[in-house]
């Protein structure tokens, strides 16, 4: 037990509102946190809003959620193109694409705009949260926030601490995500984190399974689920993850030094060279609506 009282995270922004960070801004949303979602274009703020759209209806449309209690979540989300409008932000959780330089060009630009006191997070897979955090000057205040695929049904997340990062922020971010009645887990800052080293080896072998003609991939991702009860085959969750992402992670395991497990299997990349991405972009190992 500590002392110290528990932390409050009223406002969380959320910069990037892709797959993931549109998820993550609905989870604090359906919290009760207001949210600041930012985006680089109307257009990619559009998107945003879309996706919040769709899967707040989604729920309405199953009975879990009432049109009042979906307009009341949507409410508390302000979408924006500026950065300087997260200066009011308790909390920053980045989940932009997994570039570096992007990523550290954010937390550079966060550095004159947040209160001094606010915790910084990035939803990085695969990437140093520590080199990410340099680009700051209060390192101590950063940790990785890693959310699962889709953030607003997958409890686990990721709390990934770097060798500066402050106990006490470690602590609140656990204590806030335990709020939000997610499974905080927390681990070192090494490529792939905890669940992504275990699960990649797994999927790249599918497939590369499934370039060598070995199996089809219904049948690949039959085995998987009717054989071992996962709630999908390794194919579909790669569409789900998006490949291009997917290439990302494994790449950046990879090339980290860990073993041949990670050398992401030819197809994975010549798919994503020809633009199929999964269900983002409407075809992956399979075709989507
Ligand atoms: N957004 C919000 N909610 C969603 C959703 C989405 N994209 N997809 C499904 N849901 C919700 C549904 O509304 C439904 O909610 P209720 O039970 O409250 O009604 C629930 O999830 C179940 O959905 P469905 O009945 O439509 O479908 P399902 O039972 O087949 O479940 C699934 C779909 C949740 C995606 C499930 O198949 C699953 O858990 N798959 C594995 C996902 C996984 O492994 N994710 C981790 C990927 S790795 C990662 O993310 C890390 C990384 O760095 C890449």
């Amino acid at each position: 037990m500590t002392d110290v009282p528990a932390r409050e995270f009223t406002t969380v922004g959320v910069i990037g509102l892709g797959t993931m960070g549109a998820g993550i801004a609905e989870v604090f949303a359906r919290n009760g946190h207001r949210v600041i979602g930012v985006e680089v274009t109307d257009a990619a703020v559009e998107r945003g809003r879309q996706h919040l759209e769709h899967s707040t209806g989604r729920a309405v449309k199953r009975g879990k959620m009432t049109e009042e209690q979906q307009d009341e979540i949507l409410g508390r989300i302000t979408l924006t193109t500026e950065m300087k409008d997260l200066a009011v932000a308790d909390l920053v959780v980045e989940a932009v694409v997994e570039s570096l330089e992007v990523k550290k060009a954010i937390f550079r630009t966060l550095d004159s705009i947040v209160d001094p006191e606010a915790v910084l997070a990035t939803n990085t897979s695969s990437l140093s949260v520590t080199e990410i955090s340099t680009a700051n000057s209060r390192p101590g205040r950063v940790v990785g926030v890693h959310f699962f695929n889709p953030a607003p049904v997958q409890n686990l997340v990721e709390v990934i601490r770097t060798v500066v990062t402050e106990p006490q922020v470690l602590a609140d971010v656990v204590d806030l995500l335990r709020d939000l009645g997610k499974n905080p887990v927390v681990c070192g800052d090494k490529a792939g984190f905890i669940a992504n080293t275990l699960l990649f080896g797994y999927l790249n072998h599918a497939v590369a399974m499934y370039e060598g003609k070995y199996a089809s991939r219904e049948d690949i991702d039959a085995a998987m689920r009717f054989g071992c009860g996962y709630p999908m085959g390794p194919l579909a969750l790669l569409d789900l993850i998006g490949l291009d992402t997917a290439y990302e992670i494994l790449d950046t395991m990879y090339k980290q030094g860990r073993d041949r497990l990670h050398a992401p299997a030819p197809l994975l990349k010549q798919y994503v060279t020809a633009g199929l991405l999964g269900r983002k972009s409407g075809r992956g190992f399979y075709t989507y609506e």
